[in-house]
């Protein structure tokens, strides 16, 4: 099957395919360029950005958004300036509007958004020239988002990402429907997305399959589905240019399908992880006390969660495994290896 190009709003990539922009820092300024230069949509993640471990830092979401700008300008210059450059920005962030609005002074080409309903998204845009690409997991949860763009902003999407039950990183479904991920499959979910894109006059509306991708043929699966592209993460972890260190990347290349579980996050929604020592501990109820200097999400109460994640996340990043939370996919059993990631967009020539 030949693979089409993907048309969003004013932009077009070579190759169907949306990088997912993981925190805390996978997706970095590197990885973003590389996937542009490549062929796909390249994004940035805006979790964890600057150095927050410095509780000196007294204007937290001032450092995170100049970071955040920094990052920006880098995967400018390494993809010359190409328009396929976005970010992702979870809805759960303390500085959700601080983090799009300098996206926006940025001029990034599109913005992604989820882990909650980004039902204030083109509040904070205004009238830039910006693809939003809102994250749902149901027919019902998209229909409420273009409900209400349509009645405060009067906006519609640009595109729509679909994130079925065996994806990675945080979850918008009951642990009830994880156990039973027949009930909200993504053929599923996509009669209900496109449902609500034809009541809404966009039946052209890109719409994109996220979960378990991990080559040519199962992107080809989607297409076959009715999809027109999909956002991989998992498998893109390990990249080369992905940002988290070399150790860290190794646990993901040493685990296999099995060791995979699922937690509550302190994001307020399930997560499924890696299972390691601090799994374990959290799985058990056990807490690690930990201060919090920023509140860096809105739905995480420090003197609660058993855990702090953007701790767990930065000691991934940093290679400290023992104390790393491993956020993936159901596809590690795919997951073998370093590569550069052109070697994967090679795959997807003709
Ligand atoms: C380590 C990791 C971090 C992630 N971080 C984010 C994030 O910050 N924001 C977000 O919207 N999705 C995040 N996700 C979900 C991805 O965007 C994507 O939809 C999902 O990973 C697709 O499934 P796959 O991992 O099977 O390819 C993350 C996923 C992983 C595995």
């Amino acid at each position: 099957m030949k693979l089409h190009p993907l048309k969003i709003r004013n932009l077009t990539a070579q190759y169907p395919v949306i990088q997912s922009g993981m925190g805390v820092r996978i997706g970095s300024a590197e990885l973003a360029a590389a996937v542009v230069n490549a062929g796909g949509f390249g994004t940035i993640s805006t979790v964890g950005l600057g150095d927050v471990n410095n509780t000196d830092i007294t204007n937290y979401f001032a450092h995170c958004s100049e970071a955040l700008a920094g990052l920006i300008r880098q995967a400018r210059e390494a993809s010359a300036g190409k328009k396929l450059l976005g970010i992702n920005v979870m809805v759960a962030l303390a500085n959700y509007k601080e983090i799009v609005q300098t996206a926006v002074a940025e001029k990034v080409d599109f913005i992604i958004s989820g882990a909650g309903l980004p039902l204030q998204l083109p509040e904070f845009v205004g009238d830039a020239d910006i693809a939003l690409i809102p994250v749902i997991s149901s027919g019902r949860a998209f229909e409420l988002v273009v409900k209400t763009w349509i009645r405060k902003y009067n906006r519609l999407p640009d595109a729509v990402i679909v994130e079925g039950p065996r994806c990675g990183g945080h979850l918008g479904f009951t642990m009830e429907q994880i156990e039973h991920p027949e009930t909200c499959s993504l053929d599923k979910l996509l009669v209900e997305v496109k449902e609500v894109s034809l009541k809404y006059g966009m039946p052209d509306l890109p719409t994109l399959a996220a979960g378990e991708v991990a080559c040519r043929a199962d992107i080809e699966n989607f297409l076959r589905m009715g999809y027109d592209g999909v956002q991989i993460g998992t498998y893109f972890i390990t990249a080369k240019e992905a940002g988290i260190a070399d150790a860290s990347k190794q646990v993901f290349i040493n685990a296999t399908n099995d060791d995979i579980t699922i937690i509550k996050s302190p994001v307020g929604l399930p997560v499924r992880v890696i299972k390691t020592k601090l799994v374990q501990k959290v799985l058990s109820g056990e807490r690690t006390p930990f201060t919090c200097p920023y509140r860096c999400l809105r739905s995480c109460n420090p003197a609660q969660s058993l855990f702090c994640i953007a701790r767990a996340l930065m000691a991934t990043w940093s290679g400290d495994v023992d104390n790393g939370l491993f956020m993936c996919g159901c596809n590690l059993d795919s997951v073998k290896k370093i590569y550069p990631i052109q070697e994967f967009f090679d795959t997807l020539k003709d």
